[in-house]
């Protein structure tokens, strides 16, 4: 018997700590959550797309000239469109984004590049109405870590995206994903 209650109090501490720990992690959980919720201001007037982060894949890039590394996404209505090969045009309320890093030798591999320092983020809205004075999209970019705002105007990003006027202003060819154990 003297056992049994030892073990009762054992048992007592253990749920202690777990409903001690618990709210521990739920009051850091909540000032990450906090944290997450700094939305950075609007570039050229656009909105940051908030919750990018959980975005999926349409490809990715190496720029040889600068050596950076970037992966472009989309939102569910770009990739939905990105899978299915309706990219031309691209649906409105489609959002593309590249997130560009330095690209950096993998310190356990050194001939693979892999994702460093995070230069910026670069988003397209496609919204024939509301950017109708800008073939359709609107253009944001935000800088570094702390995703600093860029507010100089869409003009400088029109003027480099016109080679490809004819792909609806877009370089990225989606990358090729099999279609297996998704239905889009
Ligand atoms: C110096 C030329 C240049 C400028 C300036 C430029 N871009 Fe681009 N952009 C490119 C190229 C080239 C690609 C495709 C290759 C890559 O980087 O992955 C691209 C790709 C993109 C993509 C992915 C979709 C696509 O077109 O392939 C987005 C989004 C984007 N740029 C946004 C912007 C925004 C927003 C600005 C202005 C703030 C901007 N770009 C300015 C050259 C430029």
């Amino acid at each position: 018997m003297k056992q049994s209650t030892g073990s009762h109090k054992t048992r007592t501490s253990i749920w202690a700590g777990i409903a001690l720990s618990t709210l521990t992690l739920s009051t850091v959980a909540h000032a990450a959550g906090d944290e997450a919720l700094v939305i950075p201001a609007d570039s050229n007037q656009i909105a940051y797309p908030a919750g990018w982060q959980n975005w999926s894949v349409i490809a990715s890039s190496h720029r040889t000239d600068n050596n950076t590394l970037r992966v472009i996404l989309g939102n569910d209505i770009a990739i939905k469109a990105a899978r299915q090969g309706h990219t031309l045009p691209w649906p409105d309320g489609a959002v593309l984004g590249k997130v560009v890093w330095k690209a950096t030798a993998l310190p356990s591999w050194p001939a693979a590049v892999a994702p460093g320092e995070l230069v910026h983020t670069e988003f397209m809205f496609k919204d024939s109405k509301r950017f109708q004075d800008s073939y359709g999209w609107g253009f944001g970019r935000w800088l570094g870590m702390a995703q600093t705002p860029f507010n100089e105007g869409n003009q400088s990003c029109i003027a480099c995206h016109t080679p490809v006027k004819d792909n609806d202003w877009v370089f990225t060819e989606p990358a090729r994903f099999p279609s297996t154990g998704v239905s889009h």
